[in-house]
C-alpha cells in the first residue's frame, strides 16, 4: 500500500520513466560519435554483449536495492547496510548525480539553444565554415549558454515538483513514445537518402581490426553511462516500481530501449553523413556541427534539423529528471524538506557548479587542471571513476555483504516469481560485474 503510494503507479510507468533516465544524451550525442571514432560495427557488438552480459545484472541490483529498502539512494546503504558506514555509498553518488547533472545540463542548454535556431531556421543556408563558426561562438560566450542551461534546470525542477507520479511518469508517458516516433520518422529519412547503404555497412559491418584495447573499455564505459548504473538513479527508480513488478523484466525492457535508440540514431546519424561525404569520426562535435551540414544539404533538411533536435532535447530531458530525483528524493527523505524546496536548492545548487562547466568552453577555459578543462574535468571524474567506484562497491555490497536469502527474496518477489536464473544472476554480481569494473578503474587510472 505505501509502495503504491511512494512510487510508480504501472509497470509500463516504472519502465518508460527509467528508460527515460537511460536514454539520452549519451545514446544519441556520444553514442554515434564513440562508434564513429572506435571501428563502427565493431563497437557496436561489444557495448552489446556488456549490456547484456553485466549491464542488466547491474541495474538490476540498483533496483533491488532500492525497492527492498523503500528509500532514496542513501537512506537505502543506510536502511540496508545497518551498519551506517554503507551510507558512504550513498553521499558519494549524491556527489556524482550533483557533478554529472552540471555538465550534462550544458549540453541539454545547447540543445535548447539548436531547437530554438532549426524551428526558426536559422541553420538553413548556411556554409559548412558559418555552421562550425556558429558552434564555436555560441559554446564560448559568457552568456548564453549560461541562460540555455538555467532555462534546462528550470524545466527539469517544474517536473520534479510536481512529483513522482504527476510529474516524473507522467511526462515519461507522453515524451518517451514521442521520441520513438520522431526517432522512426528520422530513420525513415536518414535511410531514403542516395548512398545510404555505406553508412549501414560502417554501421552494422564490424572490423574489429579498427577496434583497440581502448576502444573496448569505451565499449564498457558507454554501457554504464547509458544505462545509468553507479549514480544511484537505479536504487532511486528502484524504489517506485511495484512490489508485484518483474525487475528482471523492468531492467530487460530498459536495457532493450537503451540500446535500441542508440542503434537507431546510428542508423539516422551515419548513413546522413556518408550520403554527405562528412567524417563519421567526427568527434563531439558530431552532432552540432556535421549533422546540420547534413540537413542543409537534404530535401525538407529545416524540419528535420528540428524534429531531430527537439529529439535529442526531449532524450536530455528524461534524463535530467532521473539525476535531479536522485538528489530531490534524498532532501525529501532525508532532511524533510518539502519537494518544492528540494526541487528549488538542488537546481540552485547544480546551477551554481554547473555555470563553470558552461562556462568552460569560452571565459574560463584557461582553468585547468591536468590540461582538463572543468566541463572535462567532470565528465572524467563521474565516467571514469565515480560510476565505476560506486557501480563496484555496490555489488560488493550486494553481493558479498547482503544475506544472499534476501536478495533472491526481492528478485522473485518472495517467491512468486521463477527462479531459474539467479543463480547466473548471483554469479555475475559477485564476480563477473566487479572484476570488469576494476578492470575498467585501473585502466582509467593508468591510462
Ligand atoms: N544515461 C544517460 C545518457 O545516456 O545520456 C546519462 C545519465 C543519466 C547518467 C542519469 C547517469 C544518470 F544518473
Amino acid at each position: 500500500m505505501a509502495n503504491e503510494q511512494r512510487g510508480f503507479t504501472s509497470s509500463l510507468g516504472a519502465i518508460l520513466a527509467a528508460a527515460g533516465g537511460a536514454v539520452g544524451l549519451g545514446n544519441i550525442w556520444r553514442y554515434p560519435y564513440m562508434l564513429g571514432q572506435n571501428g563502427g560495427g565493431a563497437f557496436l557488438i561489444v557495448n552489446m554483449f556488456f549490456v547484456l552480459l553485466i549491464g542488466i545484472p547491474l541495474m538490476m541490483t540498483e533496483f533491488v536495492i532500492g525497492r527492498r529498502a523503500q528509500s532514496n539512494v542513501v537512506g537505502a546503504y543506510k536502511k540496508l547496510g545497518r551498519k551506517k558506514g554503507w551510507g558512504v555509498i550513498g553521499y558519494f553518488s549524491i556527489l556524482a548525480a550533483v557533478l554529472i547533472y552540471a555538465f550534462y545540463s550544458v549540453v541539454a542548454g545547447w540543445t535548447l539553444n539548436y531547437i530554438v535556431m532549426a524551428c526558426t531556421n536559422q541553420l538553413s543556408g548556411m556554409t559548412p565554415a558559418a555552421i562550425a563558426d556558429t558552434f564555436s561562438t555560441f559554446t564560448s560566450h559568457s552568456f548564453w549558454p549560461v541562460l540555455f542551461q538555467l532555462l534546462f534546470l528550470i524545466l527539469t525542477a517544474v517536473v520534479i515538483s510536481l512529483g513522482v507520479q504527476k510529474g516524473i511518469e507522467k511526462i515519461s508517458k507522453i515524451l518517451m513514445p514521442l521520441l520513438f516516433i520522431l526517432l522512426l520518422l528520422m530513420v525513415v529519412r536518414s535511410l531514403t537518402l542516395p548512398g545510404a547503404s555505406e553508412g549501414l555497412h560502417f554501421l552494422f559491418h564490424p572490423d574489429f581490426s579498427k577496434l583497440s584495447g581502448a576502444g573496448v573499455l569505451n565499449a564498457l564505459g558507454q554501457s554504464f553511462f547509458s544505462l545509468s548504473l553507479g549514480v544511484g538513479a537505479m536504487v532511486t527508480y528502484g524504489s517506485y516500481i511495484r512490489k508485484e513488478d518483474s525487475l528482471f523484466k523492468t531492467s530487460l525492457w530498459i536495457s532493450v530501449c537503451d540500446l535500441m535508440v542508440a542503434i537507431l540514431a546510428g542508423v539516422v546519424i551515419f548513413p546522413a553523413v556518408f550520403s554527405f561525404g562528412m567524417d563519421p569520426a567526427g568527434g563531439p562535435q558530431l552532432v552540432y556541427v556535421v549533422l546540420p551540414n547534413v540537413f542543409n544539404s537534404m530535401p525538407l533538411g529545416g524540419l528535420f534539423a528540428a524534429v531531430f533536435f527537439v529529439l535529442l532535447g526531449i532524450a536530455a530531458l528524461t534524463s535530467t529528471i532521473s539525476l535531479q530525483e536522485i538528489v530531490v528524493a534524498f532532501m525529501v527523505e532525508e532532511l524533510h524538506w518539502s519537494r518544492r524546496k528540494s526541487s528549488i536548492i538542488s537546481m540552485v545548487l547544480t546551477f551554481v557548479v554547473g555555470a563553470f562547466c558552461a562556462l568552460s568552453f569560452g571565459p574560463i577555459k584557461h582553468w585547468t587542471l591536468f590540461d582538463k578543462t572543468i566541463f572535462d574535468l567532470f565528465d572524467l571524474i563521474t565516467a571514469s571513476y565515480l560510476m565505476p567506484m560506486l557501480a563496484l562497491a555496490t555489488t560488493i555490497f550486494l553481493g558479498w555483504f547482503y544475506p544472499k536469502v534476501e536478495v533472491k527474496d526481492e528478485i522473485t518477489n518472495g517467491g512468486a516469481l521463477n527462479a531459474n536464473l539467479f543463480e547466473l544472476y548471483y554469479f555475475i554480481l559477485r564476480f563477473v560485474a566487479p572484476i570488469a569494473l576494476l578492470v575498467i578503474l585501473v585502466s582509467g587510472i593508468i591510462g
